[in-house]
């Protein structure tokens, strides 16, 4: 027997007496839980319960590697007020009820992404079998979207895998491989991806028979009596308040959900979800969290060129020149990602082991944390060779080139690669102050040469500028850009102008920093003004970890380039000549040891000969200085067409600098404050500190016709 006249984005089957419910939603790359399919779920489930020949069903998925990615957040973004958006949690609560108490035992079978919604479905079924397969990943990312799970996941997740294991989920949105969703409880039991649909099945049938007793989940102390639930909730919250520094109300939510629904039961916690859900969903740290989510997914769409945008060349074979920090980093991400053949050539043999013995490196991390199989890796690290030639080269699609920062080296080694490559090779250097078109002067096909700068540590950060020079053309800017996107990075097209975007940002920021310093402001002062304001870390430790000699060296080359706007505060210099490079020395504004983090470095102040004055008692101030010095950056930035639109400066912002994702990036910043707002502060600050905060000419012009840089109906 088979399928239901009118049904779209579910099949059904019935195999004796089991009914298999396969969800795959038409002309959509992914499963989302709309409101067609929640109401085609539950004309099913009527369907299967009065369907005397079903006995039990199993609910499994279409897609590849795909049960469930979510709800749908279009859906989401139209609620305007907190009453709409808890009507709508009640109405995912009412369709997971009807699982949750079906008479006939609801298997759910998962292979690869079960998030959101789409876990809350799984947990609503009586039985999880889930496949033992890197692709397959548990999540409760609600809290990235500053929202908490509303379908009952706050109420079924503790009573699923236990008080301690549902706070672990709900308050970090962290993904659970499949051997952990094991081992807490979180499925009950894996398989091979070809036999999941057959074992679930099964399983199905077992279960029509005999109900499993459940065990009860985590530990009896901790997770299942008051008291001990009293001190992990403590502890939660605690730890919650100090990660989020207080600017996210979700995961405290989460977490006052998930107490409210163990102390006073489901039909009160199911209650007290939706209506703490509806207060999340129409706060303005939600709204600012899904646009960027929705920034990064336009930006997987966008070939980087105005349409009509040429087709990108395949890459199947990818050069790196300099096996060094970079080179290594971006060889293994390629292999890993991409899987491409990557050839890594260096001047000296000695630093080509070493490159492939960092690339190596990495490749085990990922193995080790499981991410990927024995077998993969080992696929990945056979697609990485290197040399002191250029053997190979002549068949690479694309070169990454990663030498020493230095003009006249990188046009040498353009000239010798292309001598040895096809004429439609892309070559792509990852240069962060040299600009792309100086390097295309040596080229004989300039059109074929773009900037790809990636961050450091490549295969962390996310970020990929895509640089494009005077004559670079758009077929190379697709091929980079879609490459960029293969090694799984997030791409924003930029301008061949100094700093490109991120530090073109950036520096105007280090350098109020250095104003403040020299100002005999303390340096844990200045720091913990901008990790309040919401920045990862502040800007001294940014400057230990990128390098003090590095810093310094790419903000010489913005001064220049802009001359006093961005002149460099006096005195870093000399802490350069002082033999202080940051963490990679263990000597910075801090001190390391063992390689950790130890206080201050109080010998820094008379290097620069200041006297620290005594802690202000007021953060604002400084907060305030940097901010808007990179915030009236970020304006100029898009006067000089650096990006192609606001919404690539926040990404790029977010992304490439830990900008705080609540506040939307600087420019969603700026428009949450009003240009006329902002521009009064930037010419308060002027007055006080200095011409270097005059409001850019875009910021004075929209405060005029009380403009804004996203149109204000979204
Ligand atoms: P690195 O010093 O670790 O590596 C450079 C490598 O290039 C060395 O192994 C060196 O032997 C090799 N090399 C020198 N001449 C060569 C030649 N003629 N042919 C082949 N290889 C040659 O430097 P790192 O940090 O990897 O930087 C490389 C590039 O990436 C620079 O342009 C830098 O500005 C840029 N970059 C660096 C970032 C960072 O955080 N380190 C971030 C973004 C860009």
């Amino acid at each position: 027997m088979s399928d239901e006249a009118g049904s779209r984005a579910l099949t059904t089957t019935v195999e004796d007496g089991v009914a298999v419910v396969t969800l795959d939603l038409p002309g959509e790359s992914v499963n989302k839980l709309s409101r067609a399919v929640r109401e085609e779920f539950e004309a099913t489930f009527d369907a299967l319960e009065r369907d005397g020949a079903v006995r039990a069903v199993v609910v499994i998925s279409g897609k590849e590697d795909m049960f469930v990615a979510g709800a749908d957040i279009e859906e989401f973004v139209a609620l305007r007020t907190a009453e709409e958006a808890t009507a709508l949690s009640r109405q995912g609560q009412a369709m997971l009820d009807r699982v949750a108490a079906s008479p006939k035992p609801v298997v759910a079978a998962i292979h690869g992404t079960c998030l959101g919604g789409g876990l809350e479905l799984a947990l609503a079924c009586q039985y999880r079998i889930a496949t033992d397969h890197p692709k397959t990943v548990l999540a409760s990312p609600e809290v990235q979207l500053g929202i908490i799970p509303g379908a009952g996941g706050c109420n079924r997740l503790p009573r699923t895998v236990g008080l301690r294991g549902a706070l672990d989920m709900a308050l970090t949105g962290k993904n659970i491989r499949a051997a952990k969703a094991l081992k807490m409880g979180l499925v009950d039991e894996l398989v091979a991806p070809a036999i999941l649909r057959s074992v679930a099945v099964a399983a199905a049938r077992r279960l029509a028979e005999r109900r499993p007793r459940r065990r009860q989940p985590g530990s009896w102390f901790l997770d299942r009596t008051a008291l001990g639930q009293a001190v992990v909730l403590r502890k939660a919250r605690a730890m919650t308040l100090h990660q989020t520094g207080g600017h996210y109300p979700a995961p405290l939510a989460a977490l006052d959900t998930i107490r409210v629904s163990l102390a006073q039961g489901l039909e009160h916690g199911l209650r007290y979800e939706a209506e703490q859900f509806g207060k999340l969903a129409v706060t303005s740290v939600s709204r600012r969290l899904v646009e960027v989510f929705f920034a990064t997914t336009a930006l997987k769409k966008d070939p980087g060129v105005t349409p009509p945008a040429p087709a990108p060349r395949p890459v199947e074979r990818l050069g790196i020149l300099g096996a060094g920090f970079m080179g290594s980093g971006i060889a293994a991400t390629a292999a890993l990602t991409a899987g491409v053949g990557v050839r890594l050539k260096d001047a000296e043999l000695p630093r080509v082991g070493a490159g492939l013995k960092a690339a190596a490196g990495i490749v085990g991390e990922r193995v080790r944390r499981r991410s990927l199989t024995r077998r993969e890796g080992a696929r990945a690290q056979l697609l990485i060779s290197g040399g002191t030639d250029f053997a190979g080269f002549h068949r690479a699609d694309l070169i990454i080139e990663a030498v020493f920062e230095d003009l006249a080296l990188k046009q040498q080694v353009l000239r010798e690669v292309e001598a040895v490559t096809g004429a439609g090779c892309v070559f792509a250097s990852n240069t962060s102050t040299i600009p792309i078109s100086r390097i295309a002067e040596a080229s004989c096909r300039p059109e074929t040469v773009i900037g790809m700068h990636f961050f450091s540590p490549v295969h962390r950060m996310p970020l990929l500028e895509v640089v494009v020079g005077e004559r670079t053309a758009p077929q190379t800017v697709v091929t980079a850009v879609a490459f960029g996107r293969r090694m799984g990075k997030t791409v924003i097209v930029v301008r061949d102008l100094p700093g490109f975007f991120v530090n073109r940002i950036l520096a105007p920021y280090i350098n109020e920093a250095g104003h403040l310093l020299a100002e005999g402001v303390p340096i844990e002062s200045v720091d913990r003004a901008m990790t309040r304001w919401g920045f990862p870390v502040g800007p001294f430790t940014l400057l230990d970890e990128v390098g003090l000699d590095v810093g310094t060296k790419a903000g010489g080359v913005m001064q220049e380039a802009f001359g006093d706007r961005l002149r460099q505060a006096i005195g870093l210099h000399a802490l350069v000549a002082d033999g202080r490079l940051g963490r990679k020395n263990g000597r910075g504004f801090y001190r390391y040891k063992a390689g950790k983090r130890a206080g201050v470095d109080p010998s820094v102040y008379p290097v620069l000969g200041v006297t620290p004055r005594p802690a202000p008692p007021d953060a604002h101030p400084l907060a305030e200085r940097l901010a808007f010095a990179m915030l009236n950056e970020a304006a100029r930035a898009l006067e000089d067409r650096v990006v192609r639109q606001p919404r690539d400066g926040d990404v790029g912002a977010i992304f490439g600098i830990g900008f705080p994702p609540w506040r939307g990036g600087p420019f969603r910043a700026l428009d949450a404050l009003g240009a006329p707002v902002a521009v009064a502060t930037l010419e308060r600050l002027a007055n006080t500190h200095g011409d270097r905060f005059q409001p850019a000419p875009s910021l004075v012009e929209l405060a005029a016709r009380g403009g804004s840089f996203y149109p204000s109906d979204r």
